[in-house]
């Protein structure tokens, strides 16, 4: 029970990642409060996993600072205190021309995965600075330390929010406080297929086939998996991490072993 006594605040927790990681910490002994703006999702996930004593939902825009405010308050009220915040909420498209993109849309991607996790940290940093202790993780991406297959302002976004979790990591250092952020590769949640058209076996097995390492599928439980090591005192020393959950995609370029392959065929 690694989490046991701990609360943690989840944001886009009512779907994908963010619901994988709710189920996991509170199989391992954690509070839960879920934010997110799918209610019913949120409200359904939070009964399964065992209604109020143990996880709550709440409904909050992260780019809302009094809803954002309120959920961390919700935490404190609920269950005494806050230990951990996941600032896991995101948007992506895949348009890759920068002709195809908007001021609107860009602000639009860039205020829920960049300032939506800013206000998560902002608001978790305000109970956690007196409490003296805490873990602040973000969702990033393997997009956080690449570039391409995705539009600009969510690469830009991601790679912000890893530079947003360095910045706080130092700052709360001072304070006993862990600031890391999560990297996955390509995972076949609500994010994915809908963003492509494309059903989720299709997906993961394209996903599968494109990614370094061969014969795996990457899931939410695997992403859930690195939250818990992150959440939990076992990585009690890790801080200013970028951890990346992409069997070795973003340290390789198959482009020239594959051009090659094909001219010698
Ligand atoms: N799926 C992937 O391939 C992948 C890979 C790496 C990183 N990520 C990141 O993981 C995180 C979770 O995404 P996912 O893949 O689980 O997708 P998802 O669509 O299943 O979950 C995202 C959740 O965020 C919530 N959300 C969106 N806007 C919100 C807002 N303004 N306020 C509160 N909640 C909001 C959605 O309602 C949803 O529940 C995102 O930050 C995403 O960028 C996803």
């Amino acid at each position: 029970m690694g989490l046991e006594g701990k609360v943690a605040l989840i944001t886009g927790g009512a779907s994908g990642i963010g619901g994988s990681t709710a189920r996991l910490f509170v199989q391992h002994g954690a509070k839960v409060v879920i934010a997110d703006v799918q209610d019913d999702h949120g409200s359904s996930i939070s009964e399964q996993l065992g209604g109020h004593e143990t996880i709550s939902y709440v409904h909050c825009d992260v780019t809302c600072d009094s809803d954002v405010r309120n959920a961390v308050d919700l935490a404190v009220s609920e269950y005494g205190k806050l230990d951990i915040m996941f600032n896991n909420a995101g948007v992506g498209g895949l348009e890759t021309s920068i002709l195809d993109s908007s001021k609107e849309k860009f602000k639009n991607v860039m205020g829920i995965n960049l300032y939506g996790g800013f206000l998560g940290a902002k608001h978790a940093a305000r109970v956690m600075i007196p409490a003296k202790k805490g873990c602040i993780l973000f969702t990033a991406r393997v997009l956080s330390v690449l570039g391409g297959f995705s539009e600009h302002a969510y690469v830009a976004s991601k790679h912000a929010v890893v530079g947003l979790a360095k910045s706080l990591c130092v700052e709360m250092a001072q304070y006993g406080i862990r600031v890391n952020c999560i990297s996955p590769y390509a995972v076949a949640t609500p994010l994915l297929t809908n963003g492509t058209g494309i059903e989720k076996e299709e997906l993961e097995s394209l996903v599968s086939e494109a990614g370094n390492l061969k014969g795996k599928i990457l899931e939410v439980e695997d992403v859930a998996a690195a939250a818990l090591y992150l959440a939990g005192d076992e990585s009690k020393y890790l801080s200013g991490v970028n951890l990346m959950v992409d069997g070795g995609y973003s340290i390789t370029n198959p482009s020239l072993p594959m051009a090659a392959k094909s001219f010698m065929s």
